[in-house]
């Protein structure tokens, strides 16, 4: 890990050095409207556009542009596009490492001969896919918004779009923008499908898709970073089970035990969905629990939003989180501050089974002054680096535990078997598109801890075979 560090970050250190004189930029952004001449503003974003652009900043490569004629939408950003026949990119100058947003926004529309749901395409970063056999269907008035969470650690960023055989690439809209500081850490609590696996590290080496952004027992909203949330109540698995909270018209605590004015809105932390507690049923063997389609078998990061917003004095609440029904986790907010609505967040690395989905549950706690449980918000983002790695195209899905021991050289040995055993087995396919297994290869130089903080000996790494017939 380190290795890959040095360079750019002493290449960024003598960058600033030299920029600190003049204009420097702590917040690198980039909003481009695709294959247009205007500047368009959505929300407060100003979408530059990229046709007549004399900026350095950024490049644009090969490739023409089309416009919608027949204007079927009002918001401009998506009345042009840039087209790509061969293999080309966008090309973004980075000041500030860091952990950026990157969305990359996809309308369809019919210009002339072209129509835009006919492109079949892959989009990558350095050599591995963020989407890959990529295709739109004719969606009228909806444009498809694709946000990825990943670190940029050198000087230059590159989005490549590659269309396939006798197909074309497109893109309507790119947004590349640093998040605030401390937005992600690392050292989560892992989830797998046989239990808790100490704490996983590795994070900011990982490329993040977001799959699920929902506000629990809130509306439909909108954030300072141009997140969309929505509301929870598809995800609920038993309507009954739960209660909208009382939403909160006070000033919310930010900044005491985690969470910023940016790692949600207000409007997930003053909303919730709490136990129904009924008076005929007892409250003590009932939970809430939500349902989230996922990927089978891949990684996930999930970021569970919390605010006791029910509690008009601290230390009377404290409950049980559940993930799927192996894991569990008391959420008790007072250990850490005596004040109520205090906004918090927990992030979990989840490996989903194989059903399909994510479930999340919240239940009471015997030993809670106050019997209940609630939550405020849920974020779902899949590794997609590893699932790269995971994936093999084909159609019978096995799966392999391998156990590694202690020695990271002796992992290392194990990985290397194991990827040349899915070399033979890709060799046979026809080519697959996607899988850069050695991409997904690294040495965690961090101890692996178990429950009680001491030292695992033991990693499960569970690799998903694709089988060859
Ligand atoms: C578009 O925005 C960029 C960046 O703010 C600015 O440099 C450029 O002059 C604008 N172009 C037009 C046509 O307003
Ligand atoms: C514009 O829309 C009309 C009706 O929706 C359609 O008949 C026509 O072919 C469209 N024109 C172009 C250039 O797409
Ligand atoms: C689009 O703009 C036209 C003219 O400004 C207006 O009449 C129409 O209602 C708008 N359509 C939508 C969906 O906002
Ligand atoms: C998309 O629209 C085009 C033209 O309107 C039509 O020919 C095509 O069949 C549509 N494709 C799908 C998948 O609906
Ligand atoms: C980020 O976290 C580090 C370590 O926890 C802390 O020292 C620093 O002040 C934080 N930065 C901000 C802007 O909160
Ligand atoms: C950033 O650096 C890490 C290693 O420190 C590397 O694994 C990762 O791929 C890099 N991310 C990008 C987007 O290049
Ligand atoms: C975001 O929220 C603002 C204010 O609530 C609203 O005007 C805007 O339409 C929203 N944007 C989207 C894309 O939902
Ligand atoms: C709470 O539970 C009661 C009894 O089971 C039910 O009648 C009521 O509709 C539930 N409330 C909500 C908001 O679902
Ligand atoms: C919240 O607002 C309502 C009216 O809008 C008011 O009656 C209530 O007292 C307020 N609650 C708190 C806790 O401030
Ligand atoms: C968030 O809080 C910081 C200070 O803690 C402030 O500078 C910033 O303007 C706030 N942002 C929003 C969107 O309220
Ligand atoms: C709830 O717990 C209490 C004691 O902790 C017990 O007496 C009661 O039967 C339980 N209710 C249900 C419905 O399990
Ligand atoms: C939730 O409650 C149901 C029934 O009360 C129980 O069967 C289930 O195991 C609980 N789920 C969790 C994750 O505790």
């Amino acid at each position: 890990m380190e290795k890959f560090y040095l360079f750019p970050l002493f290449l960024l250190y003598f960058l600033s050095l030299l920029l600190f004189s003049s204009a420097y930029t702590p917040q690198n952004k980039y909003f481009i409207n695709c294959g247009s001449k205007s500047n368009i503003t959505v929300n407060g974003r100003n979408f530059v556009g990229d046709s007549n652009s004399n900026s350095l900043s950024f490049s644009v490569g090969p490739s023409s542009t089309v416009s919608d004629t027949n204007s079927s939408t009002n918001n401009s950003l998506y009345q042009t596009a840039r087209i790509f026949t061969n293999p080309s990119f966008y090309e973004f100058d980075i000041i500030d490492k860091g952990t950026y947003y990157v969305r990359i926004h996809f309308f369809t529309f019919v210009s002339g001969r072209t129509n835009l749901a006919d492109a079949l395409f892959d989009v990558s970063v350095s050599d591995f896919y963020l989407l890959s056999n990529f295709a739109l269907q004719n969606n009228s008035n909806s444009p498809v918004i694709e946000e990825f969470l990943l670190t940029i650690n050198g000087s230059k960023f590159s989005i490549q779009f590659t269309p396939h055989k006798n197909s074309f690439a497109f893109v309507s809209a790119v947004e590349v923008f640093l998040t605030p500081p401390n937005f992600t850490t690392d050292g989560f609590p892992h989830v797998t499908p046989i239990g808790e696996n100490g704490d996983y590290y590795g994070i900011p080496s990982q490329v993040f898709r977001t799959i699920h952004r929902v506000n629990v027992g809130g509306p439909k909203t909108n954030d300072t970073l141009w997140r969309n949330w929505i509301p929870d109540d598809e995800y609920l698995l038993s309507a009954g089970s739960a209660k909208t909270c009382a939403s909160y018209n006070g000033t919310l605590n930010y900044d005491v035990i985690g969470g910023t004015n940016y790692s949600a809105p207000d409007l997930v932390y003053k909303t919730c969905k709490e136990l129904n507690l009924t008076v005929n049923k007892g409250s003590n063997s009932s939970n809430i629990s939500w349902q989230f389609g996922v990927s089978k078998s891949s990684r996930h990061m999930v970021r569970l939003h919390f605010c006791d917003i029910i509690s008009k004095d601290p230390y009377l609440l404290k409950f049980n989180l559940y993930i799927y029904s192996y894991f569990s986790q008391m959420i008790y907010p007072y250990e850490k501050t005596d004040q109520v609505a205090a906004p918090f967040y927990w992030d979990f690395v989840v490996d989903s089974d194989n059903s399909g989905y994510l479930n999340i549950s919240v239940g009471p706690r015997e030993d809670s002054t106050t019997k209940t449980a609630y939550l405020n918000g849920v974020e779902i983002m899949e590794f997609i680096k590893e699932s790269d790695f995971v994936h093999i195209p084909g159609n019978r899905k096995k799966v392999i535990f391998v156990v590694v021991g202690t020695v990271c050289g002796v992992t290392f040995v194990f990985i290397l078997a194991v990827l040349f055993l899915l070399k033979r087995m890709r060799a046979k396919h026809v080519d697959g598109v996607g899988s850069k297994p050695e991409g997904g290869v690294e040495c965690n130089e961090e101890p692996l801890r178990g429950d009680n903080g001491s030292d695992i000996s033991g990693v499960f790494s569970q690799i998903e075979i694709d089988g060859a017939r």
